[in-house]
């Protein structure tokens, strides 16, 4: 791969947006505002939260007697679906548009507020007939469809609690993932489109609960039309669902009250042990944390067309697909497929149909599209376009000039918004307002103290790598690991006691803007996507051939990193190519095709330390050709 300059050192381009852009912007002064929060973050939170409808206020903004399981807004009264739905369809915004779909395939489908508000009250009523209460679990295994959104609402309405598993995981990854939570549902469809194939999920549900305690129900949406078992007893069609009885009188379901620290989600995501960790979300502090983000950084205006490509899976999805533009009462797009169906100009097309105004994507997309030339954005008009934005890795330089300039045709400054699953909002992020550096997510949202420290926790000095810590709570922080608090405690504030660890590497130039370099633990980032190197080894592990296996990162020039592995090999096997194939599939079945290995080496012996931990770091020095580094603990 072509290595470019470390991103950290370009730090004098500066972007200055437009005399249009500062005018129009939420945050005139993001500086300001930054300043003024760090004066009183209870009093910046609070003022945030009154922004926002509650069914009762809170009594106290942040109750830290117990850290770090840190609580916010507690004794206030809410339910997220209260400001996503329920405020709007009492104003005129009851028939502004929520929702347009487009389908791979090209179909389209819109919901007026009024028109999800009536879907999610329906399917309220049919998860309440299923036995479905307050606290229970229930996992959504899903394509990128309207229903998806409609599920996730009508869970939170009742006060159960959803689990999202992405739609390109496979069998063993839901498979622990339903079992994990215990959920009473699983929500499903019989399939979805992906670049012109079609992908099984109902099939994958199946297999997946023959592993699995069953859930008590399986509903499952008939989108793509294709035969699927249905056990009965266990398994409903959501179309016949929706038209019983209990589901007509859809208008008519309450929206739960709930505890502003009550759970919305778990969202389960990669860590360092084989087992993903379950990151828990609740509905006060988080219903605030992503309407702030979304409404400064993005300066969501009523007029915009929003259109976030991620997927309903991830937290992304989560926090700016469904909760908070739904909670900003914007009009967002939601797309299906694949951004090279049929063609490479797809996207372009859509923002051109539907005139979206931001476009808020992934580095590795924006590689991947340049990859076929500008002639394809070319052939449309972007010209409703007025900010863009870029999340899950950090976006070189050249890909940002890129999107800046043949997306955006030099007007629209590109939020580079960095966060994670466990944060649930933007933590560093631009605003509009402000001057940009291509690869910088610039600075920390008004509220959020970060820092660069060394090994000791000591801050480093301007340009110097570290590693980044967040110094206050935030109220869409994670509150615990689901069932496991001590990891919890274990994962993130116990490296830096009193601080939140993020498990990132950072640089913080002179003019305070952060470089976010990438992970420092186990977990591998494909296209954006969050892997565990032990998810993936237990995996190679099941094959029946494979003895041992460990899993490194290595840099790729369009999925920013991509997975190698070596597996030593159980006697009697043979090292081959029909071997790597089968293989490759094993993974692609198991885990999905995100975990599918870039590269397969087949070795007799793997460098571990002493008590047998694999020494990850040698094998990507080795891989790399660079220094081993420190190996005094190497074994052999
Ligand atoms: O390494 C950072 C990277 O993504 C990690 C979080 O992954 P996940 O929980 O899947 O959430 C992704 C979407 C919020 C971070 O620890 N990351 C995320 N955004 C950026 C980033 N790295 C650099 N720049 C970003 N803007």
């Amino acid at each position: 791969m072509k290595e470019e300059k470390p991103i950290a050192q370009n730090t004098n381009e500066l972007f200055h947006p437009s005399p249009e852009i500062i005018a129009q912007a939420n945050v005139k002064d993001p500086e300001a505002a930054r300043l003024e929060a760090a004066k009183d973050i209870q009093a910046y939170w609070a003022k945030r939260a009154e922004e926002l409808d509650w069914y009762k206020k809170w009594d106290t903004v942040l109750d830290d007697t117990n850290k770090p399981f840190y609580k916010w807004f507690t004794g206030g009264k809410t339910n997220i679906v209260l400001n996503a739905l329920d405020r709007h369809v009492k104003t005129w915004r009851r028939n502004k548009l929520a929702l347009i779909w487009e389908s791979e395939k090209g179909e389209v489908r819109t919901f007026s507020y009024h028109a999800l508000n009536r879907e999610v009250c329906k399917f309220a009523n049919v998860l309440k007939s299923m036995g479905v209460v307050k606290g229970d679990l229930v996992t959504i295994y899903m394509p990128r469809i309207p229903e998806t959104v409609i599920a996730m609402l009508a869970t939170a309405k009742i006060g159960a609690v959803h689990s999202v598993v992405y739609g390109g995981f496979s069998v063993e990854a839901l498979h622990g993932r339903i079992e994990d939570s215990g959920s009473k549902v699983v929500i499903t469809a019989d399939g979805g489109n992906m670049n012109g194939k079609k992908i099984e999920l109902k099939k994958i549900v199946d297999e997946a609960l023959q592993r699995s305690g069953a859930p008590e129900h399986v509903v499952v949406i008939k989108h793509l039309g294709i035969d699927v078992m249905m056990e009965q007893g266990r398994d409903f069609w959501y179309h016949e669902l929706m038209t019983l009885p209990i589901s007509k009188n859809g208008l008519k379901c309450e929206t739960i009250e709930m505890d502003a620290e009550d759970p919305l989600f778990i969202l389960y995501t990669s860590g360092t042990t084989g087992k993903p960790k379950a990151i828990l979300h609740t509905h006060g502090g988080y219903s605030v944390g992503v309407h702030a983000t979304l409404k400064d950084v993005f300066d969501l205006k009523e007029e915009d067309r929003w259109w976030c490509t991620a997927d309903p899976g991830w937290i992304t999805g989560h926090s700016y697909i469904v909760y908070g533009p739904l909670i900003a009462g914007a009009t967002s797009v939601m797309y299906e497929g694949a951004p090279t169906y049929p063609y490479p100009d797809r996207w372009w097309s859509i923002i051109e149909k539907y005139g979206v105004t931001i476009f808020y994507s992934t580095p590795t997309a924006i590689r991947g599209l340049m990859r076929f030339g500008e002639s394809w954005a070319n052939r449309h008009d972007l010209s409703s376009l007025r900010l863009l934005g870029s999340v899950g890795e950090p976006i070189n330089p050249e890909a940002w000039r890129w999107f800046y300039k043949i997306i955006g045709k030099e007007k629209c400054p590109i939020m580079d918004t960095w966060w994670q699953t466990e944060t649930g909002m933007f933590m560093m992020a631009p605003m509009p307002a402000q001057p940009l550096k291509p690869g910088s997510a610039t600075k920390p949202f008004p509220g959020i103290d970060a820092d660069v420290v060394n090994a000791e926790g000591k801050s480093v000095a301007p340009g110097e790598e570290g590693f980044l810590i967040l110094k206050n709570p935030w109220p869409a922080m994670m509150r615990t690991i689901f069932k496991d608090p001590e990891r919890y405690v274990k994962t993130y504030w116990s490296t830096y006691p009193g601080y939140y660890f993020a498990g990132d590497s950072a640089r913080k130039d002179k003019d305070g803007y952060f470089w976010v370099i990438g992970r420092v633990d186990d977990v591998i980032k494909v296209s954006g996507y969050r892997l565990g190197t032990a998810e993936i080894e237990s995996a190679f592990i099941t094959h029946h051939s494979v003895a041992e296996a460990a899993v490194i990162g290595l840099p790729h020039e369009i999925k920013g990193m991509a997975i190698h592995a070596y597996l030593i090999l159980k006697a009697g096997n043979e090292a081959n190519d029909t071997l790597v194939d089968d293989l490759r599939k094993h993974i692609s079945h198991e885990l999905g095709p995100i975990a599918k290995p870039e590269k397969i080496e087949f070795v007799t012996s793997l460098p571990k330390t002493r008590s047998g931990k694999i020494m990850r770091r040698v094998l990507k020095a080795r891989a790399q050709g660079m220094s081993e580094g420190d190996i005094s603990t190497l074994e052999e």
